[in-house]
């Protein structure tokens, strides 16, 4: 079952795949944007500071949720 500390995995499958994190709170906005090359991996979570991800790009993601491509 999904623990709100629990880690997301992003694989990227193609070069310049983005993984933006949005802000927390009344506020909702970029905080930050990582650029992953193929075959690079980030693993995160949501924090006190990140309530979403956006993920731009093909990309592998495992989640509790389970696992599912984007960009297909
Ligand atoms: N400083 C950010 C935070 O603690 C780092 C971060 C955590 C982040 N999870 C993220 C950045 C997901 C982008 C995407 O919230």
């Amino acid at each position: 079952m999904a623990d709100s500390n629990d880690y997301i995995v992003i694989k990227a499958d193609e070069d310049g795949v983005n993984v933006i994190g949005l802000t927390r709170g009344t506020d909702t906005r970029f905080h930050h944007s990582e650029k992953l090359d193929k075959n690079e991996m980030m693993i995160a979570q949501f924090t006190e500071h990140t309530s979403a991800i956006k993920i731009r790009g093909k990309a592998t993601l495992q989640t509790a949720h389970g696992e599912m491509r984007n960009g297909e």
